[in-house]
């Protein structure tokens, strides 16, 4: 099936590899979180000109929790002076900036640059990024279903939107996740936006992954025909399966909804 690049992709990155970019150069592992900083300004700025309309990293996970305090709070510092000092990049390049994940264990000050960033930069449109912070994919999962029991209509497109409001900001649709330092697997990303967005594994550690490096990795994705399930070449556009009603008179399908089209992988 065809993507519908015309509108630009979403693509997420998984920015693995700091900590050992920075060991091969007998750095302290805080020291490619610096540089790996670095490379998200380089990545963002990058991101239009290669087709890429909503651009999420995976930038601290509910699991990073785990690591050194000094470590942690690095990155919070880090994430921190990010959004302070690139709101008015953002401003000027057109970068709406949002975060999902949890908020309420970060810390206040965060919590703050956060909504000021989102606030600042709402209008912008040529590019959506999206910091995921203290961010989960099965707790967001988890979280949305607790919300979704009470719901009448028991759809994928109405659990797709409560877990749009469990993460702030939507549960769009990934098209293509790249990772990058060599390890594949998903860590617990966007699991259920990526059903079924195309792989890319690079050995590329995050700090020296390039603009070059990422127009590449959406070439590889626009060599790979899509199929979202369906035979080869297969022609989009057949009915959805109907939905029924269950005992407790909630509507539920088991595939599309009926409002859903064939489009409807990529909301
Ligand atoms: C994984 O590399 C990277 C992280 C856990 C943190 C990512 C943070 C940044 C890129 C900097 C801050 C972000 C922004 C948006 C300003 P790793 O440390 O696990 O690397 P390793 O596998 O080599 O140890």
């Amino acid at each position: 099936m065809a993507n519908r690049e015309g509108e630009g992709l979403h693509v997420a990155i998984i920015m693995d590899g700091n900590g050992r970019w920075a060991q091969a150069r007998g750095l302290p592992r805080v020291a490619g979180h610096r540089a790996g900083a670095e490379a998200v300004r380089h990545i963002v700025h990058a991101a239009p000109a290669a087709n890429i309309r909503t651009l999420s990293l995976y930038s601290f996970s509910a699991d990073n929790w785990q690591r050194p305090q000094a470590e942690v709070d690095t990155i919070m510092r880090l994430l921190h002076e990010y959004l302070l000092t690139e709101v008015n990049r953002c401003i000027a390049h057109g970068v709406r900036l949002s975060v999902i994940g949890r908020r309420d264990r970060l810390s206040r000050m965060l919590r703050e640059a956060i909504e000021s960033a989102e606030a600042a930069t709402a209008a912008a449109h040529t590019l959506h990024l999206r910091l995921a912070v203290d961010y989960s994919a099965r707790e967001a999962i988890f979280r949305a279903a607790c919300r979704f029991y009470k719901a009448t209509e028991l759809s994928r497109d109405s659990f797709a939107r409560v877990l749009g409001e469990v993460n702030h900001d939507g549960a769009a649709n990934v098209d293509l996740l790249i990772r990058t330092g060599g390890e594949r697997r998903l860590s617990d990303f966007l699991l259920w936006e990526s059903a079924y967005a195309e792989l890319v594994f690079t050995e590329r550690m995050w700090p020296e992954f390039t603009a070059e490096d990422l127009a590449a990795a959406v070439q590889e994705y626009r060599s790979r025909e899509r199929r979202f399930g369906r035979a080869p070449q297969a022609v989009a556009g057949e009915s959805p399966k109907p939905g029924y009603r269950n005992s407790n008179s909630k509507k539920i399908y088991f595939g599309l909804s009926p409002r859903s089209g064939a489009a409807a992988n990529r909301p």
